[in-house]
């Protein structure tokens, strides 16, 4: 695994010396062209819903702000976690960067190219190269089809890949190489287990041998010990091939140990992202800090020196976030700054964060 604390833009802000506070400046739309050493640039990334009224004449009476100016590189080989509460938008984030939805502003960037609007073979190989797993085995594979036939689907899309005399024998490797009896090839999913038919998607999605597989809450319908055997797999794997993960949960515990670098998203947007030691022990958000006060902790002995901080109230809508700071309505540090502007992400203590107050706290010993 690559450890890397870079930038998430190239041009990010660095805050002056004083960190206790004090208004931070507004960026505008980036300049830079991409950085050609990443392997996925996200850049200001927005994916409005509108939100209608009406039977036979809709109109659009607000929006959904899903996601709304997301920014963030990955290396080849590295793992992103991406964690917030439910629906802050990290699976609208996915199924974007997927090219599933279309966005509504902003840029992305694979290998140095634009993703938005690619055609023809640039498209297709995008395609092969971007991979995704989903939260729930038991809703993501079609019960009509074996494992075979699913696994191999992405063979009928891409023969490139695997011409059809080899396609079985290359369905079995995959199955053996995600801990499946490759003599199960012609077996349904529902004769499987649920860990096993995550093992299956995870199979389907390394078909095409791919660069980046995003994982959307891939194990967030599991039992925890078969949690464990997913994420070693996903280890296991990501050395073997090479992978870059974009790895997606709402609990700060399960991306800990797969990340090397972590973004932590509240009501659209990344309040703070920085390597998993950045945000693990020195996190300044006060988001983040509230997030991992909740990780529980396996050592009895450190359970006790824990620093609890309660979160009150409910995520707002994200169809009227709050004005200023979208984290004031649930924040103990808030002040009248916080709903009048905007905190943008701003580099502090070697990491970014967007609160105009941040400051260090530790908050698991
Ligand atoms: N197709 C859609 N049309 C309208 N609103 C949508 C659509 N998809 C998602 N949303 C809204 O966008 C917001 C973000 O949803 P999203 O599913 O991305 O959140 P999430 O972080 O993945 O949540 P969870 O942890 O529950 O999976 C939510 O308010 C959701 O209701
Ligand atoms: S409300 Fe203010 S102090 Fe709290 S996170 Fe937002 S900017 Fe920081
Ligand atoms: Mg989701």
């Amino acid at each position: 695994m690559v450890r890397r604390a870079g930038a998430e833009r190239p041009g990010v802000k660095r805050a002056g010396p004083d960190l206790g506070g004090g208004p931070d400046r507004v960026t505008g739309p980036d300049p830079t062209p991409p950085d050609p050493s990443a392997l996925l640039e996200v850049r200001d990334l927005v994916k409005h819903f509108p939100v209608t009224r009406g039977v036979l004449f809709k109109r659009t009476v607000g929006q959904v702000r899903a996601v709304d100016g997301v920014s963030f590189t990955l290396s080849a080989g590295e793992t992103l976690g991406v964690v917030g509460e439910s629906g802050c938008g990290k699976s609208t984030l996915a199924q974007v960067l997927m090219l599933l939805e279309p966005p509504t502003a902003g840029t992305a960037h694979f290998e140095g190219r634009p993703m938005f609007g690619m055609r023809g073979s640039a498209l297709r190989a995008l395609r092969r190269d971007m991979q995704i797993v989903l939260q729930d085995p038991y809703t993501s594979l079609n019960p009509r089809m074996t494992v075979g036939d699913i696994i191999g689907e992405p063979f009928e899309i891409h023969p490139e890949v695997a011409p059809k005399g080899s396609r079985a024998a290359k369905v079995r490797d995959l199955l053996d190489v995600v801990g499946l009896n490759p003599e199960h090839i012609n077996r349904y999913p529902h004769q499987f287990s649920g860990g096993q038919r995550q093992r299956v998607g995870i199979a389907r999605a390394l078909a095409l041998r791919p660069k980046v597989i995003v994982c959307d809450e891939p194990v967030s319908a599991l039992d925890v010990s078969i949690q464990a055997q997913v994420m070693n797999l996903l280890r296991e794997l990501q050395s073997e091939f090479g992978l870059a993960y974009v790895f997606i949960a709402h609990d700060l515990s399960v991306v800990r140990h797969l990340s090397d670098r972590v973004a932590v998203m509240y009501l659209g947007k990344i309040v703070e992202i920085g390597t998993e030691e950045e945000i693990y022990q020195r996190p300044t958000h006060p988001y983040t800090q509230a997030l991992l006060s909740a990780v529980p902790v396996a050592d009895p002995a450190l359970r006790g020196r824990r620093d609890v901080i309660r979160l009150t109230g409910d995520v707002p809508s994200p169809i009227d976030p709050p004005s200023g700071c979208r984290f004031r309505t649930r924040c103990w540090k808030a002040r009248d700054l916080c709903a009048q502007q905007e905190p943008e992400l701003v580099e502090r203590d070697g990491h970014l964060s967007a609160c105009h107050f941040a400051e260090q706290r530790s908050v698991v010993p």
